[in-house]
């Protein structure tokens, strides 16, 4: 039986020079100690023998095992080894060629300038919220107070989708009855709405068929002009520059009064007079005013309980001025380097 061993360990020895893949391993395995291998086969005939010789035979059969195992795995660690090292080898990076270019996107000027503005307003309590474009007459019109027939409503005139009752939104005025409907008339609200408008203009400089405003209202009670005027003063500040001054010039909406609008002074010639605000000092960003009554009574508040204010920017003005754009039309148009905030003048 030694002999025997001995004769399969020196044939494995020969074998195992040839074993250069996984796979020689796998068989090389199967042949020396798998399930039929020949030094497991030396087990076969054991109930031949007596049982001190089993002892014996059982011990020697073990040790070859043994060894052989080492001798495969030896071999295994190699070549595994050795293909990790090839692997390595051809995929090994070349830190010193130059690095490919990654082309970093920019935010868009427009959705960057509500963004802005929905930060300072979150900051001061208000909600943001969305509504339709495709609306109601009911909320763009009667609801605000501008009801069927209104000479007012030619200023807005706008598309309409479906008779004289459904159309695109001239304005997100609409929004605020939608919200106040929808807080049943007894509780306090801060919302501001940025969105899409649309009207029957032609399209020039400084008028788009579509355009963004961003809507803001606050209902509570003892509200005053001058908590307009303050929240007002603290946007421009924030948006514009800590120096920028506001004022209020008087104006006329049906949905508000009084009315007004809101001049900021010009961040360009700090007030002496340019050609971004006509030599006036002054630029207007929004129309505001305190909520009519008739409209707080029409959207389900009582308005000798409440009271509030709204406002409304026009979001390309604003982007236009912070950013120098002389042009509403570039907001529309797919060159990036005119739409994009890429080495665009910041004001923060
Ligand atoms: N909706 C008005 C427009 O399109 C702007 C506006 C004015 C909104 C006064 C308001 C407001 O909320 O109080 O011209």
């Amino acid at each position: 039986m030694k002999e025997k061993v001995e004769q399969i360990k020196a044939q494995l020895l020969e074998d195992i020079k040839n074993v250069k893949t996984t796979q020689d391993v796998v068989d090389i395995k199967a042949k020396y100690i798998g399930k039929s291998g020949l030094i497991t086969d030396l087990m076969k005939n054991m109930k031949d023998y007596s049982p001190e010789e089993r002892k014996e035979i059982g011990q020697i059969v073990n040790v070859a095992k043994n060894e052989a195992t080492e001798i495969i795995g030896t071999k295994e660690e190699e070549i595994n080894n050795a293909i990790l090292n090839e692997k390595l080898e051809k995929e090994s990076i070349d830190i010193t060629l130059p690095a490919t270019e990654i082309k970093a996107g920019a935010p868009n000027i427009l959705e960057k300038v509500v963004e802005d503005f929905e930060e300072v307003f979150m900051s001061m309590g208000y909600d943001v919220y969305d509504g339709p474009e495709i609306e109601e007459d009911r909320f763009n019109f009667e609801l605000l107070n501008i009801p069927k027939g209104h000479p007012a409503r030619d200023a807005q005139d706008t598309f309409y989708i479906k008779d004289d009752e459904i159309l695109l939104r001239s304005q997100t005025s609409p929004v605020q009855a939608r919200v106040m409907l929808s807080k049943g008339g007894n509780e306090p609200i801060r919302m501001i709405c940025p969105g899409k408008t649309y009207r029957r203009d032609d399209d020039d400089a400084t008028h788009s068929h579509q355009f963004m405003q961003i809507e803001g209202l606050l209902v509570d009670h003892d509200i005053s002009l001058s908590d307009l005027k303050g929240t007002c003063d603290m946007i421009a500040k924030k948006l514009f520059g800590s120096d920028t001054e506001t004022r209020f010039r008087p104006s006329y909406y049906q949905f508000t009064e009084p009315s007004v609008e809101l001049d900021i002074s010009c961040f360009n010639c700090k007030g002496k007079g340019c050609n971004i605000c006509k030599n006036t000092g002054w630029i207007t960003v929004a129309g505001a005013g305190m909520v009519h009554p008739n409209v707080l009574n029409m959207c389900g508040y009582d308005s000798n309980k409440w009271n509030g204010f709204a406002f409304g920017f026009g979001a390309e003005r604003c982007a236009m001025l912070k950013y120098g754009i002389n042009d509403i039309r570039t907001f529309y148009n797919t060159d990036l380097r005119e739409s994009a905030t890429f080495d665009r003048r910041e004001e923060e």
